[in-house]
């Protein structure tokens, strides 16, 4: 039988990427082409210079793309692009790329909800088995996602301020690390231990809310507070610290939600799933306290943004046949 062949296209923030991916579930090719390098010595991603790279590299990516699958445009059966969130000129890249592509070819048009693609990275694990539960944790969002069926969101809880992933690359920035700290932090947690004992915030609350501003402030002031007193600290032992109350927090209020909400399955996503502490304590977790959920979490090369994960979640939009038309826009504050 026939495939499927979706050509998906995602430029929301700081990755320029274009994906063939067959039935949803299975990858032709995903080129990322990242733009970390030049978004570094300014500690974080500038919108002006992400879409410029974006104007730069979308054509490239996408062909690359198209030839590592070895198909032409009269093999896909739609183009998908994420409509957000994200930075608007950065998501308007590929709208209009994908609206190009579309109308020159006559393929229907499909807008996917970034993190929604975070989600459906654990597609090309395995089916996912409803009802789920999701912990989305990125570089701009930390949420627990609830889905009854394919397709269909409910938030249950989220961040009040900051996102778990930019708490991570602060704190990063505050070490002298390098943007984003994240990957950092984690390598050197592993090395260090919890002897700071930082706040977990909301822990305790009747609520699946998170808060990692209070987090990053006390970590900020410990730094600051030994640096004035000329007292060295040892960063390992503070990675080790701030990493082992995101996780704990993280970790508590996502199980919870599982038992509340009885579901089958727990899907890690989004950058910060890549956290090795993170992956292992949810595991650890999850085996004694709920046996009988099946935990996904998405290969490393998947956590991170990609466009692959785009095309696995237009996928069911394609099934309901559900297209967008040419006056498709980018929404950089789309609710998933
Ligand atoms: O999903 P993503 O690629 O982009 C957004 O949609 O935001 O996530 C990027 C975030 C960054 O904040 C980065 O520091 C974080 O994911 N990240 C990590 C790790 N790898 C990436 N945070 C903690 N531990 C890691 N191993
Ligand atoms: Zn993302």
């Amino acid at each position: 039988q026939k495939k499927t062949l979706i050509l998906a296209i995602e430029t929301s923030c700081d990755e320029t990427s274009a994906a063939i991916v067959a039935d949803g579930h299975i990858i032709l090719s995903n080129i990322v082409a990242s733009q970390i390098k030049s978004h570094m010595r300014f500690g974080g991603v500038v919108p002006e210079i992400a879409s410029r790279h974006h104007v730069e590299q979308i054509t490239q990516c996408i062909e690359e793309a198209m030839s590592q699958a070895k198909v032409t445009y009269q093999d896909l059966a739609a183009v998908a692009v994420t409509e957000g969130p994200g930075l608007v000129g950065a998501l308007l890249v590929g709208v209009n790329a994908a609206k190009a592509i579309a109308f020159a070819h006559q393929l229907p048009l499909i807008p996917v909800n970034h993190m929604a693609g975070h989600i459906y990275a654990n597609r090309f694990e395995a089916p996912l088995e409803f009802p789920l539960m999701a912990l989305v944790v990125s570089g701009g969002h930390t949420e627990l996602v609830y889905m009854e069926k394919d397709g269909v969101f409910e938030i249950v809880g989220e961040t009040r301020d900051d996102a778990a992933g930019e708490a991570y690359d602060k704190v990063g920035r505050v070490l002298g690390l390098t943007y984003p700290g994240g990957k950092q932090i984690d390598q050197m947690a592993h090395i260090g231990q919890d002897t700071f004992h930082f706040p977990r915030a909301m822990i305790k609350e009747n609520n699946y809310d998170f808060s990692f501003s209070g987090l990053k402030s006390a970590f900020i002031n410990t730094v600051h507070n030994a640096e004035q007193k000329q007292i060295a600290l040892n960063k390992e032992d503070l990675a080790a610290s701030f990493q082992a109350s995101v996780i704990e927090v993280l970790v508590t209020k996502t199980i919870r939600a599982c038992q509340e909400y009885q579901v089958k399955t727990l899907v890690l996503a989004g950058g910060v799933a890549a956290n090795a502490g993170l992956r292992a304590t949810l595991k650890e977790q999850m085996a004694c306290q709920l046996a009988d959920i099946k935990l996904m979490i998405p290969p490393l090369a998947l956590c991170g943004d990609n466009a692959a994960m785009i095309g696995a979640a237009a996928y069911i939009s394609y099934q309901k046949e559900e297209w967008a038309g040419y006056d498709l826009n980018a929404i950089p504050s789309l609710e998933i």
